[in-house]
Formats: C-alpha cells, sequence, structure tokens
C-alpha cells in the first residue's frame, strides 16, 4: 500500500507558473533574438525547460535543445563545492548565443560555473533563466538573466524538484508541511 500522502503547501500554482513562463518568454525574446541554443541543466529544470521551449515559440524564438547533468556534491553528504559536468552537450556553443535553464539558484556555484564553461568553450554569449531564486543563498557572486519566481528559504519540491527523487512530477511547486 502507498505510504500516506504527506500535506504540501502550494507556493506557486501551475496558474501561476504558467502565466509567468509566457511573461519570461518575451523578456527572452526581446533580450537574445530567435537564435538560441538553449542548454537544460538536468534533472531539476527538465520541466520547466519543457513549458517554457513552448512559450518561447510563442514569443518568436526557434531554439535548438541540448542537455547537460551537472553535479556539485563530490562527497554523499557535503557539498565539495566543486562543480562537475556528469553529462555533457552534444552540440557546438562555438559562437552560439546560449540561453542556460536550471530550476533553483541558491549559492549560485552551478550556474557560475556552467556559464563560465560554455564561455570558454566560445559562445558568443551565455544567459541564465532560472525557475526560482533563493537569494539568501548565494555564496557566489553570480546573478542570473531572467527569473520566474523570488523563493522563500523552504526546501521545495514539484515542477521538477525533488525531494529524494520523488515529486518532480507535482504540476506545481510546493513544500511539505506536514508527514
Ligand atoms: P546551487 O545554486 O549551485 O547551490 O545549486 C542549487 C541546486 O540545488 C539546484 O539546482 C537544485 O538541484 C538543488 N536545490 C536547491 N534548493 C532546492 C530545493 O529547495 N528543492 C529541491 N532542490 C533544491
Ligand atoms: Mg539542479
Amino acid at each position: 500500500m502507498a505510504a500516506e500522502e504527506p500535506k504540501i503547501e502550494v507556493l506557486f500554482s501551475s496558474a501561476d507558473i504558467a502565466k509567468r513562463n509566457t511573461e519570461l518568454a518575451e523578456e527572452i525574446s526581446r533580450d537574445m533574438g530567435s537564435d538560441v541554443l538553449v542548454i537544460a541543466v538536468l534533472k531539476g529544470s527538465f520541466v520547466f525547460a519543457a513549458d517554457l521551449i513552448r512559450t518561447l515559440h510563442h514569443a518568436g524564438v526557434r531554439p535548438q535543445i541540448d542537455f547537460m547533468a551537472l553535479s556539485s556534491y563530490g562527497d554523499k553528504s557535503i557539498s565539495s563545492g566543486t562543480v562537475v559536468i556528469t553529462r555533457d552537450i552534444v552540440d557546438t556553443v562555438k559562437g552560439r548565443k546560449v540561453l542556460l535553464i536550471d530550476d533553483i539558484l541558491e549559492s549560485g556555484r552551478t550556474m557560475e560555473f556552467a556559464a563560465r564553461e560554455l564561455l570558454d568553450r566560445g559562445a558568443e554569449a551565455v544567459k541564465t533563466c532560472l525557475m526560482l531564486d533563493k537569494k539568501g543563498k548565494r555564496i557566489v557572486d553570480f546573478e542570473a538573466d531572467f527569473i520566474g519566481f523570488d523563493c522563500p528559504d523552504l526546501f521545495v519540491i514539484g515542477y521538477g524538484l525533488d525531494f529524494a527523487h520523488y515529486y518532480r512530477e507535482l504540476p506545481y511547486i510546493g513544500h511539505i508541511v506536514s508527514k
């Protein structure tokens, strides 16, 4: 039998997210034009990226899409602070305008690393789009170009974000208030 469902408080509903994705796509289209290489950071951004590329289409962007998996945990429990690529992109970024998409900005290490890596490989420009921003958690000096929502300092789940590999499928973003 399935375990008892925990109580989840909704922070951003699927309607909130859909509305914001439409606005974000307009901002990105105005800033970057139509020829963009989207790189979605796995796993957390896959739902957000899948929705955003369709709002981008409506905003006139004709992106190519690639994926990259990054890990900042060299050790099982302690964040090592160094980010490693665990699955690399296939496309070349040389001379491309890249839109890097991730789920949530915390320390800023993941995005700072990825943006620098892609510029080192010859990308013409790298812009970053984050679904959520936990501003109070920053460790490195990094700010995103496009942000979906400011996130309260809570552990959030859903819409691609997991807790112990569960909850990614939730159509909203929330946090667990009780078990
Ligand atoms: P950072 O900016 O390098 O610290 O990266 C933050 C990463 O930690 C995100 O890409 C998520 O994978 C994960 N993360 C941070 N906060 C949360 C949360 O509240 N829920 C789920 N995952 C989180
Ligand atoms: Mg992540």
